[in-house]
């Protein structure tokens, strides 16, 4: 018999669980709702591509939602991205395919183009992350390991899923360099701060844990 080589997945991540998703989908929901309605996101949608003081659903804005909420470890596109197979050859991925993990999620994020959650990633979890991740997007900077890994909530019309990690580096960027954002009040309990150009970023006042399995998805 000839031996067949594995077929590799779309991309490969960790997957919640159905009542963790639902859950989170509901936090989700609330953040959108409540940030479009706090006074000081009013006054600066000049970034959102509407004018000042109007009413932006921000729940339609970003109408587009993952069928399963994940966070990505690495896309493969089937085995067309470079470093697909030698990624799905690791040990850690093997041996830690569809095993249990629970993710920690510590920030809420939105921009004119995605919204997402951050996830700190645990050292175990770290083994499991490409180690190209984050120089892949922002090659002249040295961002901490990890610091991409997030769980894609929502997109604007016109733009892809891949964004959300895009702009979450922005964010670590922002901070590493100092930038605290400012103070713009409280929000399901939380800080919530304001990075210009639209950029907005809920410190949750407790990690959320959410249960997930590693896997592949092959759509
Ligand atoms: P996401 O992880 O930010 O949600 C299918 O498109 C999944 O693979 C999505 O979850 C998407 O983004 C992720 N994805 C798509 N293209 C990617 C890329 N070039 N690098 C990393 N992740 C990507």
């Amino acid at each position: 018999p000839t031996l067949e080589k594995d077929i590799l997945p779309l991309y490969f991540g960790w997957f919640l669980a159905k009542r963790d998703e639902d859950n989170l989908r509901k936090t989700a929901h609330e953040f959108l709702e409540q940030l479009g309605n706090l006074k000081a996101f009013k006054k600066r949608l000049q970034a959102f591509g509407v004018e000042d003081k109007h009413k932006l659903d921000l729940l339609k804005y970003f109408a587009k939602t993952p069928n399963i909420l994940h966070c990505t470890t690495k896309f493969c596109d089937f085995g067309k991205v470079p470093g697909s197979e030698e990624y799905a050859q690791l040990e850690a991925v093997r041996k830690n395919y569809s095993r249990g993990f629970t993710l920690h999620i510590s920030a809420l994020f939105v921009t004119p183009r995605t919204a997402g959650a951050q996830i700190e990633l645990t050292q175990e979890q770290l083994h499991l992350w490409p180690s190209d991740a984050e120089k892949e997007v922002m090659p002249k900077d040295i961002l901490p390991r990890g610091s991409r890994a997030h769980i894609t909530l929502g997109c604007a019309s016109d733009i892809q899923d891949v964004q959300t990690g895009i702009d979450l580096l922005e964010f670590v960027k922002l901070q590493q360099a100092g930038r605290e954002g400012e103070n713009m009040g409280e929000l399901l309990g939380g800080k919530i701060s304001y990075y210009d150009n639209g950029m907005w970023m809920l410190a949750l006042p407790r990690k959320k844990e959410v249960k997930t399995i590693f896997s592949g998805y092959y759509g």
